[in-house]
Order: structure tokens, then C-alpha cells, then sequence
């Protein structure tokens, strides 16, 4: 059966050379004799290539020294609760005797993933939760993820939080910050307490090695699932300052919550990310991916292909839009470069445009169940040449 072109939101596509060349390696490992799924995650061989995958993620998106890339599992969810976990064991060694009410963790709340983030530091406890500001409140409808907050919406809690959290993409919402610092949609880092190390954290996984991280040095952590645009489901990405890489066991020993092992950054830092086994066969893929996408120019390479794929399907929403037949879920402006949704207007119309777009060769173009309508992701392995396959096809449906 012919592939057909995946415009899921993760698991999604990758790139086909990618495939082949990883279905080689399941069978034989780098000469090793050995599939990548049957070797031993210790060889020699492994090690040397989880030391590339580590250095292509440092050198295409510029990482610098002071921060650790680690390799993990448990996706973004697990992360909702380790930066919580890590940066509260921080907060205590550097503030022993504050009451929890005076350890306060700011969250910027932009869209589903970033409100589930805010509930679970709600559910785990130890600090007073601060949403900083909850983008519903601007909203249409009063209660929609429909937009990036203005600059002056934001309220942080003060000069010395545990953290502060946002979610650079939202991937359910299809919200994201913009990377100019002049766009009133960009993350207000101007804004941020001054004269100390900020425990930012951001939430990367539906944009990862999408286009350059904007002020990177500048957080705490940034994390991000391997399953958007790099690899399998099973990868875990960190970037963590290395002030946040704390002995959670001394922390605990003052007062904070006692934090997993394997959740513990320090713990992954030590063990060069092998505390325990890793997950040998998504790295591997991510691996290939990162090569391939070193060659074709990297990060930068990807923000111009990504732009132009997403500027294609945005005028065809809007032409659409004009004649009635779609509708843009998110405000001017705030629209994301990888999660693309608009509902598609009047009775039946939408089971129409999905079954037409399956008929079409097109998948996995179904909004989130939470918020129904259409949701393209134009993730890296998305090529511009597919983008324009679902362009025509949009406009000849508004043509009918
Ligand atoms: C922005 C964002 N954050 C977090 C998550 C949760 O990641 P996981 O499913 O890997 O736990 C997702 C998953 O789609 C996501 O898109």
C-alpha cells in the first residue's frame, strides 16, 4: 500500500529516507551484527551515537555550556510534574526557611497543554500556584485559547519564583509566541525578573528544532517530546541550566518533596542520561533525523521551509474564510507555524472536507477531540510540495 501524506499531530510524519535507512539498522546497528533494538544501550557503538545525537541538538540549536542537554522518557506529561519537582528542590536549597506560600510558581496559560501543566503543580503542591495570565480571559467567547496575551496582560508573581512557566506552541490550540522580539505575540522576556538566574521553563515539544529558540541561554529548562518533529514517541529532549541540576535529596532533607530518581536532573546529568535504559530505538531515529536535517541547513533551513508551508495554508484559510466556507480559530497574529486550525463553516461540511481530504491521499487532519474543527500540522517532515497538495485541494474545495 502507497504511504499517504500524515498531517497528524503526533505521532507524525517522518522523513522517508529517514525510514529506510532506520529499517536498515533494525537489523544491523552500525556493522554491529546487532539490530538498534536488540543492542545493549552500553556498547560502545550506542554510547558513541547518543554522543552525536547530544551534539547535533547543541550545535543546531547553539546550546551553550552552561546548560546540559539530557535524554529521557515519560514525554511532556512527565515534565509537567519534573520541572515542578526539580525547580521547587532548587527553590529550597536556595531559600531554606520560606514558607511554601512564599515559593510561588508563575504560569502563563495559553492553551490546553499549558493548563494542564498548571494543574498538575496544582495537584503536586509545595509552592503557590500564579497564573500569570490566562489568554481565555481576552478571548472571543470569553473562554477560548484563541490568542497570545498582550505584553501587559502579564502579572509575575515577583523578583524570586520557583518558576515560570509557558508553552512556546500549543499545539491543541495552534497558538504560538512569535520569534521576533518586536511582535506584541512574542514572549515579553523583557518583562522577566531582572539580576538572577530566571528559572524560565518553556515548554517546546510540538516546535522543537523547528526554527531557532529565541533568548534560549536565558531558561532554566527547556523540554520537549521527540514525537513531533525528530523521532518516535519514547524520547524525552532536555535543555537544563546547570544552577538547576540540584541534589533533590539535600533538598528534601530541608523540607521539599521527596523527588523520583529518574526524574531527578541531576540524576540524568550524572549518568550522562544513562541512569537506566533509554529509549535505544526512538534515539536512534531521532538520531538520523538530526543528521539529515544538519545537512540540509539545520534549524534556520527549517524556519524558512516551515514559514513559507505555513503562510501557504494561512491564505488559503483566509480566501476560504472570505467566501464563507472556513473559519480561523485563532486571532491575527498569534496563528502557529505548526499547528494550523480553523473550523470548516455549515452542516456536515467538516465530515465532508476530512473524507474528500482521506479520498485525496491527505490523513490526520482532525482537530483534538476537545475542540473539534480541522487541525493541520506542518511539522519539519511535512514538505513544502505536500503543503501544496492539501493548498489545492482546500481551494478547490471553497471553489465548489
Ligand atoms: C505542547 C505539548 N506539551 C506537552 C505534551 C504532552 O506530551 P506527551 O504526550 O509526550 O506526554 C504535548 C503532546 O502532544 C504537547 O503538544
Amino acid at each position: 500500500m502507497s504511504r499517504v501524506i500524515n498531517f497528524g499531530a503526533g505521532p507524525s510524519a517522518l522523513p522517508e529516507s529517514v525510514l529506510e535507512e532506520a529499517a536498515k539498522g533494525l537489523l544491523n546497528f552500525n556493522g554491529t551484527g546487532i539490530g538498534i533494538a536488540e543492542i545493549s544501550h552500553r556498547s560502545k557503538e550506542f554510547t558513541a551515537f547518543m554522543a552525536e545525537v547530544e551534539g547535533l541538538i547543541r550545535s543546531q540549536l547553539d546550546v551553550p555550556e552552561t546548560h546540559s542537554i539530557l535524554l529521557t522518557q515519560g514525554g511532556g506529561s512527565a515534565q509537567f510534574s519534573a520541572v515542578v519537582l526539580n525547580l521547587l528542590a532548587r527553590h529550597r536549597l536556595l531559600y531554606p526557611d520560606l514558607p511554601d506560600e512564599e515559593r510561588p510558581l508563575d504560569y502563563v496559560v495559553t492553551g490546553s497543554f499549558s493548563k494542564k501543566a498548571v494543574d498538575e503543580a496544582r495537584r503536586l503542591g509545595g509552592g503557590r500556584v500564579n497564573v500569570v495570565v490566562d489568554s481565555r480571559a481576552s478571548s472571543e467567547d470569553g473562554n477560548s485559547f484563541d490568542s497570545i496575551p498582550a505584553h501587559d496582560a502579564y502579572a509575575f508573581s515577583g523578583p524570586d519564583p520557583a518558576l515560570i512557566y509557558y508553552c512556546e506552541n500549543e499545539t491543541i490550540n495552534g497558538v504560538q509566541y512569535s520569534n521576533d522580539a518586536s511582535s506584541p505575540a512574542s514572549f515579553p522576556f523583557h518583562l522577566l525578573p531582572k539580576n538572577t538566574l530566571v528559572p524560565l521553563v518553556g515548554d517546546y515539544s510540538s516546535s522543537f528544532m523547528s526554527r531557532p529558540i529565541p533568548r534560549l541561554a536565558d531558561h532554566a529548562v527547556i523540554f520537549a517530546g521527540a514525537q513531533k518533529n525528530i523521532g518516535p514517541a519514547g524520547l524525552t529532549i532536555l535543555i537544563v541550566r546547570k544552577d538547576c541540576l540540584v541534589d533533590v535529596d539535600a533538598a528534601a532533607k530541608l523540607g521539599a518533596a521527596s523527588v523520583p530518581l529518574t526524574m531527578a536532573y541531576k540524576t540524568l546529568a550524572d549518568n550522562s542520561s544513562l541512569y537506566n535504559t533509554p529509549a535505544v530505538l526512538p534515539l536512534y531515529i531521532s538520531g538520523l533525523v538530526l543528521r539529515r536535517s544538519q545537512e540540509l541547513g539545520g534549524v534556520n533551513y527549517y524556519e524558512e521551509v516551515n514559514k513559507r508551508k505555513a503562510d501557504k495554508v494561512y491564505s488559503a484559510v483566509k480566501e476560504g474564510e472570505a467566501k464563507g466556507v472556513f473559519r480561523l480559530k485563532v486571532k491575527e497574529g498569534s496563528g502557529s507555524l505548526m499547528s494550523v486550525v480553523f473550523d470548516v463553516v455549515g452542516e456536515g461540511a467538516e465530515a465532508k472536507f476530512v473524507s474528500g481530504a482521506e479520498a485525496a491521499g491527505m490523513k490526520g487532519i482532525k482537530g483534538h477531540r476537545s475542540v473539534g474543527g480541522i487541525r493541520v500540522s506542518l511539522y519539519n517532515a511535512i514538505t513544502e510540495e505536500q503543503t501544496d497538495v492539501l493548498v489545492a485541494y482546500m481551494k478547490d474545495f471553497f471553489a465548489q
